[in-house]
Formats: C-alpha cells, structure tokens, sequence
C-alpha cells in the first residue's frame, strides 16, 4: 500500500518542521527563500504561521499561512498575487526590503525601498513586520492586506481590500470591502480593468450623518475574535455577535471570490477533524442584491447556505468555462430579420423555466395578463428574449439578461425563447459544453443519485450485487489483475480529507445499494462523496480497477466522478453534485413536466447507456438502472449515477444460478432465471423507464397489504394493444398531439422488455428507433414465460 510510505513521508516532513520551529521568528537580512516544493519558510515564534512559497498548481505563491492546520488556509499574499515558476527568490535586502524576483534574476514584487533596515520578523499574529534601525516597525503585512484581516488587524478609513479572483487565481477579482471615509463599511464590486467602484452592495450603516464624529473611525478585528467598528467617539458598531475564544479557536474574516465577506473560525486542538466554520457573513442573500452582480450577465444565481452559485441557464453557456460566475452567451438571440421575425410561432418556441427573474432587463411590461397573451406577446415581438409570467403580470425582457435569481419561493415563470430548428435543450449537439462538464463547473447538482429504495427493490438489489460480484470473482479466477496500482489522473484523497470536506460525513444525503452518500465541500465545489460499505473481501484490487474504469468514462449523460479515496478499508468515490433532483422527483413530483423534456431525458439516458456499453473503453453494465439513478442538470441533461459499481461484467459471460426472489420492476427476469446475464439487463430496465418518462407513472405501486404489484409494462401492453395511449399518458395533450413520437416509444418501449434478452433491441438500436433513423417493428407482448397475474392499481 502506498499509504503508508506517504504518511511516513508527511510524519518526516511534520518532523522536520518541528524541528525547523527552533525559531524566534526573527529574519535577518540577507535571508533568503527559494520556490521549491519542499522549500523551507519563516516562522513565527510559535509556529502557527510561516511566510514562504506555497505551490500552486505548477507555480508558487510568496504568501503567509497558517502552519499548524492542515489545509495551510492563505491568510497574505503580495497584491496581485504573483505565481511564480520554481526556482524563484525571495530576498531580505537592505535598502531594498522585502524582494521577489523570478529564476532570471528579475524583481517580480518588493515592499518597496526601505533604509536602515535591521531585521524582519514573523509575528505570532500572523504580520511580518520588517523593523528598522531605530527598532520602529517600517513595514507590516498587516498594512498591505491581501484578501483576508486577522485579529490585532485594524482597517483605517480609505482601507481596502479585494477578493481574489478564483480559488487558486490570487490576482484582484472583482469584489471590494472598503472603510469609507464617511465611516461606512461596504462590499462593492469594481470594475477590474479601470478600478473604479460600483455601487454597495451591503453598507454597515455605521455612518452618523448628524453628527460625524459619530460616524465609523476604524475597522477593528481584536485579540477576543470580535470585530467591530470603531466610531469617532470611541463607540463599538458590533459586527461579530459571538465568537468562540481565541485561546481555543483561529479566526480570521475574508472577502471570499465570490464575494461574501465571511468571519470564520477554527480550532486549534486539531484532536478532531474540522474545517473552518462560518462565525458570521455580510450580505444576507447575495444573490438577492442586484448591485453584488455575483454571477455574469445572463447567469443566475442559487443561494446556496450563504454562498452563491451561477448556473446557466437553459440555452445558454458559459463565455469562459472557467469562470462559473461569469457570462453566459445565449445560443439563440432574437434578431428582427424579416424573414425570421415574420414566422414568428412557427419559428419559435419555449423553454419554461420555474422560479427564475431576472430584474432590470425588462423593457415591457402587461398588466394584466394572462399566460397565453403574454407568450403570445413574447413570441410575436422580435425583441423579446424572455417573458416573465407571474399572478396575472407579464414583463418582456431583452438579451442580455441581468442579476439572475432563482428562488423556490419566486413562484414565477420564465419563457425563454428559442429556435426550433436549434436543439430545445440549448445543449443538447453542441459539444463546447463538454469542456465545460471536464472544467467541473458548476457541480451543482443533485446528488441524490442517491437512491431511495423500496424494501422489494432492496431484495432484488442484494440479489443483482451478489450476482455482480459473483462475476467478478468468476473473472478475476480467470484473469488475475495484472496490476494492482491505479493508473488514473483521477485525484486521490485521503480518509481524513474527506472526513472534513463532509465536516464528518454530517449531511447524508441517500443510503444506495453500494454505500451511503454525503454532501461535502472540496476547495468551493460542492461534491458528493460515496462511501462504498457493500465490499466484498478482497475487494481493494476489484476497487482499483474499477477507479481505473470509471475515471475513464466520459459522457455528457453520465455523471463525472471528481475523485476516489482508497485510504486503509476506506473506499470512497467523489461525484459532482446536482442541486436539481434525480429524475424520479421530476417524473413523480407535484408538477407533470412536459412532454418535450421528457422526450429529450429519453434521448439522454439512451446515450448515456450506450455509451456504457459500447463506447466507453471498458464496457460497463449498470445492473440498476431506474429513475432513482438518473440526475438532471439545471438543463434537464439526464445524467446516470452509479454505473461502474456493480462491476464489468464481460460482453456474454454467462451467470449461474442463484435464488434471487424478487418481482418484475426494473430488474430482468434473467435475474431469476438460469439464463445468461447481459447487457440486455441494461435494456430491460430502460423499457421500464421508458414507460415510466412516457406516463409519469411509477413502475411498482404497492397496495396497502404490500402483496399485490401492479406493474406499469403490463399496462403499456394493454394500453398499446387497445389502442388506448391516451389512458397510459393520462391524457396529457402534448404527448397526444406528438402521437408519432409516442407510438415509436411505446413500441420501443415494449421491445426493451420482451421476455427474452434476445428479442431486446441494443442500446445503439434503441436510440435509432427513438430517433426515428431505424425502423421499428410491431412488438410481440412483454408476455412471462409464466403467466403472471396483473392488476394496475393506479393512485
Ligand atoms: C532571535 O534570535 C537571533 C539568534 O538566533 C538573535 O540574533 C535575534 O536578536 C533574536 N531576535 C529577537 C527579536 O529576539
Ligand atoms: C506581535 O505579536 C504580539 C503578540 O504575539 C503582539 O502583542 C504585537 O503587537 C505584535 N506586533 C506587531 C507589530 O504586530
Ligand atoms: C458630536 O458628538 C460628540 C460626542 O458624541 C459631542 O461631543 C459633540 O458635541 C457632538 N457635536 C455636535 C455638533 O453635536
Ligand atoms: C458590542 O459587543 C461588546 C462585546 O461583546 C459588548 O460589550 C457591547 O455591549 C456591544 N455593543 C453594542 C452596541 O451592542
Ligand atoms: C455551439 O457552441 C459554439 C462555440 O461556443 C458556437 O459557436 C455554436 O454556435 C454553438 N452551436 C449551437 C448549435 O448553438
């Protein structure tokens, strides 16, 4: 295990740095540091910080950190936050201070020129302070703030300072805490090329207009934790309501890149693991403030705890991939051109989108209105790129648009228009939105892929698990693992770094068939971490090449693992996280959605699955596919979940028997036969799904007693047979008015689920049937080899 050499590399380095704390903090001139990986650093007396070179991706950031925590969180950095290459200095000169020049000798950064200097020290408080001859200090870092103020700190009025702009970009991002000289506190942004400052988006209010002596002096964050604002008159204008000691805890306040001016704490008994925890935050609600603009023109922002998260909308994608809080360009924008115009509806359509505005892009408005009218309205007017509908109220509003906000409590309707010769989901052909799924943007999501699952499917899953696993075993006794390493780029985490990304596994989100799943943070990406509980003995090689496979699975329907833990039996996968919901709450939830996006989640998870099987370098079966598994992004993208974990299976290995007692829902009947297992296993729960997204129905219900199943496939037969589509989809119009399209799902749909695994179509035919590119016979009935008895209870 290559574990343990690295643990006893980290205890030799720990080591050495204990060692290296035999320090006073003192630095005398002529002292130097060199950018290397392991390059020593100047610590402060007590250890806790240190002034050096801090790597970063392939570079090194000259900044000051907290030594004793592990994440070695960056409290200072040189404005504008240089990286520089290894091999860079950093020099203690007199007359010239403070110095950082690159290999060539180059100055990259100084202090600024200082005469008569004597020494510099690293302080126990976390300032360098360089001192002069007459033993006065004539430089602190304390005065050159980078991103972050510590206690002892104080900010006079006319002080600054800036966010970075990304989590390891330390170069002025766009947003500014400032002391006004009228004595107010306020976050702005600011234009980053001219500087210049935009309006507040908080203000303190500790400004007395009556009587300004009255008004804030000084921003003071004291020994206690607390920060306040010092008015002229000697009054405290309390910023921290509680904070807990600072014999026992770090503090430090940091205007993050996203904007969110945050207190945070952390403690210093490191017996457990921790992270930094919030003590206070300005603003509120971020996303609220039309003047924070925390996400670009044509974003939205998702208060997410106090953080803000941009997605772009449907039909939209980021400008820069990597700058989830910038831009979005829109795929279409609506153009007066004669002929386009013209056509109007017949041209166009909608994507309805729930719970978005977007305020201060309006340039009409009807009141009152009622839905028809007001898409009409849109849908005739060559300006109008999205109308708003809400309580009778209709606002019509141009590209592009500004301060996106959505809120479940909005309770409005956004129609965004598009062109229908595009592709409705805005995404769905345009591959520069797979860079942008690799960049990992946005892995805001839901990870609820996370499978709630009935007591029945519980039973058949152990059953599909242990068959699964079988496999393996079969495999590996014929074709041992050759290697037992992981060849992957995919990052690897320790056990304890996870235990404080998921801030000790707090929040689960959903107990699956292979492990339990929690939220957590990594740098500011919210994940999904899956700890895998349902090993079997032996499994470490098993899980290894298993990470190998899944790293290499890259498809805009299947969900991105972000990293793997392989850390003593701790075995844990990291997935991108989705806010939106899996597709079971969109099919089953309060709301039917539309046909049109049912029909293009089809298209997705079909792709998905193909992928899977045919294309990805390892072929991969599911063995669980259900609506449970399948996630949506925020533009209704299906995305599998969970593939890989029930191992590969090889193309025609055959399973031998086993008792597994289950019923039909998404599992084969090969499952309980002494059949072959195959990939038509994957098939045959995509038919199920398949009539599921056509009928919004579920594919089990349960009666009261728990004994009787009704089963949707025996439904779609009825249905299909008698030619009553319009009760399988409980009349829903637009399905009806798409009869074509949903005849050809229904006999797809009933070729998925014959029977016989022969008879199943593959995942590459599906999709060509569902394309309309392939033709589609009349299927036979979905009949069991043995009767079963069906009695659709519908509720
Ligand atoms: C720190 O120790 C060095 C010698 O190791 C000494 O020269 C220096 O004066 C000390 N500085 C302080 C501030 O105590
Ligand atoms: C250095 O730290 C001590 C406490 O450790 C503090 O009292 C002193 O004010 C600090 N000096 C400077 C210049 O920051
Ligand atoms: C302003 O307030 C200070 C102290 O609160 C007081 O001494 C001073 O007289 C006041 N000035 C005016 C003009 O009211
Ligand atoms: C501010 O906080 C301090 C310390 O917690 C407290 O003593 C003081 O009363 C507070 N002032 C106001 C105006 O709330
Ligand atoms: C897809 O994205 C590219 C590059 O961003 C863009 O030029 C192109 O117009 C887009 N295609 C569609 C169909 O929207």
């Amino acid at each position: 295990m290559a574990l343990v050499p690295i643990c006893l590399i980290s205890l030799t380095i720990l080591l050495h740095f204990v060692a290296a704390q035999q320090t006073n903090g003192s630095v005398s001139v002529g002292a130097s540091l060199t950018a290397t990986p392991d390059a020593k650093s100047w610590l402060s007396s007590s250890g806790e910080f240190a002034l050096g070179f801090k790597q970063v991706q392939d570079n090194f950031l000259l900044s000051i950190w907290y030594d004793k925590i592990p994440e070695k969180t960056i409290i200072w950095y040189p404005e504008v936050g240089p990286t520089v290459p290894a091999g860079s200095k950093l020099d203690l000169i007199d007359r010239r201070g403070l110095v950082l020049s690159d290999p060539q000798g180059k100055e990259v950064w100084s202090s600024g020129s200082l005469s008569d200097l004597a020494y510099g020290y690293m302080n126990d408080t976390g300032n360098f302070v360089i001192v002069g001859s007459n033993s006065r200090s004539i430089w602190e870092s304390f005065d050159h703030p980078a991103d972050t103020i510590l206690p002892t700190q104080v900010m006079p009025r006319g002080g600054v300072i800036n966010s970075k702009m990304g989590e390891t970009n330390f170069a002025g991002g766009k947003f500014q805490l400032r002391l006004l000289q009228d004595g107010n506190l306020v976050l702005n942004t600011r234009d980053t090329f001219t500087g210049t400052p935009d309006a507040a988006y908080y203000i303190s209010g500790s400004l007395d207009e009556s009587n300004t002596t009255n008004s804030g002096f000084q921003l003071v964050f004291d020994t206690a934790g607390y920060m306040y604002i010092l008015t002229g008159n000697g009054e405290r204008f309390n910023l921290t309501a509680d904070s807990p000691p600072s014999g026992d805890y770090y503090h430090r306040a940091t205007l993050d890149s996203d904007g969110v001016f945050t207190q945070y704490h952390y403690p210093k008994n490191l017996n457990k693991a921790t992270n930094w925890r919030v003590t206070w935050f300005v603003p509120e609600n971020i996303c609220r403030s039309s003047d924070s603009k925390a996400c670009g023109l044509n974003n939205v922002c998702i208060l997410d705890g106090n953080r803000p998260n941009c997605e772009c909308p449907q039909g939209f994608s980021l400008l820069d991939p990597n700058t989830p809080n910038g831009d979005c360009k829109p795929y279409f924008t609506p153009s007066c051109d004669e002929d386009e115009s013209k056509e109007g509806g017949d041209l166009f359509d909608f994507i309805e989108l729930t719970n978005i505005d977007w305020s201060g892009s309006d340039f009409a408005s009807l009141n009152p209105s009622n839905e028809e009218t007001c898409r009409t309205s849109c849908m005739n007017d060559c300006f109008c790129a999205v109308a708003i509908y809400r309580d009778n109220h209709c606002w019509k509003k141009q590209l592009p648009l500004k301060n996106g906000y959505k809120d479940p409590s909005y309770n409005v309707k956004a129609l965004l228009k598009f062109r229908k010769v595009d592709d409705p989901s805005g995404t769905g052909k345009n591959e520069s939105r797979k860079g942008e799924d690799k960049s990992g943007r946005k892995l805001i999501f839901i990870g609820s892929a996370l499978l709630g699952m009935s007591v029945l499917g519980f039973v058949v899953l152990i059953g599909v698990i242990y068959v699964c696993f079988f496999q393996i075993e079969k495999k590996k006794a014929v074709n041992p693992p050759s290697s037992a390493t992981v060849e992957t780029n995919l990052p690897r985490f320790t056990y304890q770094e996870l235990v404080k990304a998921t801030d000790g596994f707090k929040v689960e989100l959903g107990k699956g068939a292979f492990g339990t799943v929690y939220k957590g943070v990594i740098g500011t990406k919210i994940v999904v971490v899956k700890k895998l509980e349902t090993m079997v003995k032996d499994g470490q090689k098993e899980f290894k090449t298993e990470v190998n496979t899944i790293a290499k699975t890259h498809h805009k329907n299947l969900v991105q693992v972000l990293g793997y833990c392989d850390d003593g039996e701790h075995r844990l996968l990291i997935y991108e996280y989705m806010s939106n919901s899996t597709l079971a709450a969109f099919l089953f939830g309060d709301k039917r959605p539309s046909w049109k996006q049912r029909s293009y989640i089809v298209v997705g998870v079909a792709k998905g699955l193909t992928y899977l099987h045919e294309d990805c370098s390892h072929q991969i079966i599911h063995c669980d596919i259900k609506p449970q598994n399948i996630l949506l992004d925020d533009y209704y993208n299906a995305k599998i979940a969970d593939f890989g974990l029930a191992k590969l299976l090889l193309i025609n290995q055959s399973r031998t028997n086993t008792d597994i007692r289950g019923t039909k829902g998404y599992v084969a009947p090969e499952w309980f036969r002494n059949t072959p297992v195959t990939f038509k296993v994957d098939v045959y729960s995509f038919g199920v799904l398949l009539f599921e997204i056509i009928s919004c129905r579920k594919s089990v219900v349960f009666d009261d007693d728990a004994e009787d199943v009704a089963v949707l496939t025996d439904l779609a037969w009825d249905c299909y047979q008698e030619g009553r589509l319009d009760e399988f989809v409980e009349n829903d119009l637009e399905a009806l008015d798409d009869f074509e399209k949903l005849t050809t799902y229904m006999m797809v749909g009933l070729w998925c689920v014959q029977e016989n695994p022969i008879l199943r179509p593959s995942m590459k035919k599906v999709i060509q049937m569902l394309e309309g590119v392939g033709e589609v016979t009349e299927p036979p009935c979905p009949c069991p080899f043995s009767v079963t008895p069906s009695s659709w209870s519908s509720n």
